[in-house]
């Protein structure tokens, strides 16, 4: 397909601005529903019934306390980087369930917008049988990162009750950062990608359909120093310094300048006693000097997101809460807009794994103290047993 000899190497670039991006963006926009049908890019994890039920009984618990059973407004949901359109099916049917169980309404008032840039997957997961069945869907092409006055959903501002998003903050640009001592470096990167990608459309198109293509480009990386507070904008300096490790002469982490863009675009379509619910993988600081490879998943890229940077910088001026599961690698971000009249909670199923999350915790530590006991005990074991022989040996009578 590729002719392997006519390869082209680009110089050095910064990470986020190099063509690992572009091809990232190109797949989105050409692979439609294809990306999860054929198992490229996973998705039963976390928009599953059980983990969309979480969100769902956390928006209803926060209708409940702001009196949305005393009246019948709609109820707004956005969905964000929606893709194969699972966690749209699952919240309606979880939402559904609890509005039978709890006599409440909320469901027929509701209206969900289920939004990609995607233009490709939307069409698709329009027509396709899932989503098919529900009237209350409403479908729009919509770029998270673009002005959100000239977007898709300009005449949306503070209308939504609720934003969800999963696995999308991890799919937007960033940048790797590295502190040594008290200078800053930053990851570039130089790829030697085939000629025939970039000339030839058909070929781009089959190469963009073989999955991981992503993984297999030559990659070479350098770190190159740079005035942090210089290059980055000081609010973000300031909640980004705060994520390197202060033990550490060296460590890295991740600019999720993307991410934080999206979440500041999201707030602006979120209503006064809103809920933005965002899940995603987590970046902590790395020691070291780390290129903090990306994971591929089809031909796309996936950088975790650093969300201790974006809870420093909205913590301030906005309500937040970070929940980080016990089991899998996933955050949620819950976050309202300061004049939210109640107090902000986790909800009761968030709650109950915080719960457990402790239990878990003690489990653990209690297992690594055992772990410690179980040594000590077969050392004193090996040493009795050693004793007993030699003082036994030792009674023998000698012939
Ligand atoms: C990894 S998929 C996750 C899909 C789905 N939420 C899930 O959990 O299975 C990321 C989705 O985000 C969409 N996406 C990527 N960048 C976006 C952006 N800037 N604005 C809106 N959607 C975006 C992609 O098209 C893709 O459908």
């Amino acid at each position: 397909m590729l002719d392997k000899d006519r390869i082209q190497g680009s110089d050095f670039e910064r990470y986020d601005k190099s063509e690992l991006w572009s091809i990232h963006e190109l797949y989105f926009k050409n692979i439609g529903l294809k990306a999860w049908s054929s198992g490229a890019l996973p998705f039963a994890g976390v928009t599953s019934y059980s983990e969309t039920q979480k969100k769902v009984l956390l928006l209803v618990e926060n209708l409940k306390q702001l009196g949305y059973e005393n009246h019948n407004k709609p109820i707004k949901v956005l969905e964000i980087g929606a893709g194969s359109g699972e966690f749209a099916k699952n919240f309606i049917y979880a939402l559904e369930n609890f509005c039978h169980s709890l006599d409440l309404n909320f469901h027929e008032r509701l209206e969900y917008y289920v939004t990609d840039y995607a233009e490709t997957t939307i069409d698709e997961v329009r027509k396709h049988k899932k989503l098919k069945k529900f009237p209350n869907i409403k479908y729009f092409q919509f770029d998270v990162l673009m002005d959100t006055e000239s977007s898709s959903l300009r005449d949306f501002f503070g209308e939504f009750q609720c934003i969800c998003s999963t696995y999308l903050l991890d799919q937007l640009p960033n940048r790797v950062i590295a502190k040594s001592g008290n200078k800053y470096y930053e990851k570039y990167i130089k790829l030697c990608i085939e000629e025939d990608f970039r000339n030839n459309e058909e070929i781009r198109k089959k190469v963009l359909k073989s999955n991981k293509w992503i993984k297999k480009i030559k990659k070479k990386f350098d770190f190159r120093e740079l005035d942090l507070e210089d290059s980055i904008p000081k609010l973000d300096f300031d909640a980004l310094e705060k994520c390197f490790r202060v033990n550490k002469d060296e460590s890295t982490v991740i600019y999720s300048y993307g991410a934080l863009e999206a979440v500041k675009n999201s707030m602006k379509l979120l209503s006064e006693d809103g809920l933005l619910i965002f899940s995603d993988f987590n970046a902590a600081s790395r020691p070291g000097v780390d290129v903090y490879e990306p994971c591929y998943y089809g031909n796309s890229l996936a950088q975790p997101v650093n969300f201790s940077f974006l809870y420093n910088y909205f913590a301030e001026n906005q309500k937040i809460i970070l929940f980080e599961d016990p089991i899998k690698p996933l955050h949620t971000m819950i976050m309202c807009h300061h004049s939210y009249k109640s107090q902000l909670m986790l909800g009761a199923s968030y709650e109950k794994i915080f719960k457990q999350n402790i239990a878990v915790r003690v489990i653990f530590r209690l297992l690594v103290e055992l772990k410690f006991s179980i040594y000590i005990l077969l050392l004193v074991s090996v040493l009795y047993a050693a004793y007993y022989i030699l003082s036994e040996a030792a009674k023998l009578p000698l012939y």
